[in-house]
């Protein structure tokens, strides 16, 4: 590892005032230099709670969007601003306009791995820790909820309403299958398996868990596994098996590229050039932030 440019920026981070935030896929150099890491929850509510004037947000674009909405006067640098996400990319808000008038006077839920622009459409947001919450938290018994369907099928399983849903989903997750799992079982005596529930259903069905990246590290943490397999992105198992010694990490995992296009050498030109700064425009940002700030309060 590259001793020197750690050291430079931590010194440029004390200088911008600085904090950074990691999501629980970056990879240990850079949750190391991390003031928080966490999952997209996590992340917003740190971002809300800062009193610093910069954040250097590692993570994808629309978690960099979210904290910028929470946060309108601070700075917030995204050190790759194409870090995507195909979820984000799975839906506008012209796609979503199109929902509300096929389906009139239905609420919409919208996952955070979303632009601000799809965002501004929506009644009220989750992420991957509170989606069952948010879901019966209305009073509807017909929810639209973009743009996942796996999230959206896994949420349906799990409440008396009834789900409309939008086809988008993730590159990472929805590779994975259940038949994985059961080589695995054949495989791994005793072997728990962990997904994430962006995975599709028949690979949630089949796990002993289902949480956000948050959650896995706690159920792992509380269960103490003496061989568990994360069903999500790789760095999550080399990162947690760290902290778990006793604790077996058995890979598959997939990669998100877009999360990797992070990097220390980035992260420390956005702190020397205060660039690249996520903007919102403000007629996009004023509903935008609504939805997510009702996400917090129902959380
Ligand atoms: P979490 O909110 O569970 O961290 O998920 C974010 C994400 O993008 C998973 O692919
Ligand atoms: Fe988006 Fe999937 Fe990457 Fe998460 S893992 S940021 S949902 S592409």
């Amino acid at each position: 590892m590259d001793q020197k440019l750690l050291d430079q920026i931590r010194e440029l981070k004390e200088k911008r005032r600085a904090v950074i935030l990691a999501h629980n896929y970056q990879p240990a150099e850079i949750q190391d230099l991390a003031d928080f890491c966490g999952d997209s929850l996590g992340l917003s509510i740190q971002a809300s709670e800062t009193d610093a004037e910069t954040i250097v947000f590692c993570g994808v674009r629309f978690m960099a969007e979210t904290a910028k909405l929470l946060c309108p006067d601070k700075k917030i640098l995204i050190p790759d601003p194409g870090a995507g996400c195909s979820l984000a990319d799975s839906i506008t808000a012209e796609d979503v306009r199109m929902m509300k008038s096929t389906h009139p006077g239905i609420p919409v839920v919208t996952y955070v791995n979303t632009s601000a622009a799809v965002k501004a459409e929506t009644d009220i947001c989750c992420t991957s820790s509170n989606a069952v919450k948010i879901v019966n938290s209305l009073e509807s018994d017909k929810v639209i909820f973009l743009p996942d369907q796996h999230l959206g099928r896994y949420v349906a399983s799990r409440t008396d309403k009834e789900l409309i849903l939008w086809m988008g989903s993730c590159e990472v997750h929805r590779i994975f299958k259940a038949e994985e799992i059961r080589e695995l079982r054949r495989k791994y005596a005793g072997i728990q398996v962990i997904a994430h529930p962006e995975c599709p259903l028949e690979v949630l069905e089949e796990a002993d868990y289902v949480g956000s990246t948050s959650g896995m590290i706690k159920y792992v943490d509380e269960s103490a596994p003496a061989r568990v397999v994360l069903m999500t992105e790789c760095s999550m198992s080399d990162n947690i098996a760290v902290d778990f010694p006793g604790t077996e990490f058995i890979k598959p995992c997939n990669l998100c590229p877009h999360m990797k296009k992070i990097s220390l050498q980035n992260i420390y030109q956005s702190l020397l050039s205060l660039e690249p700064e996520v903007t919102i425009p403000a007629e996009i940002a004023a509903a935008a932030r609504r939805s997510v700030e009702r996400m917090l309060e129902v959380s």
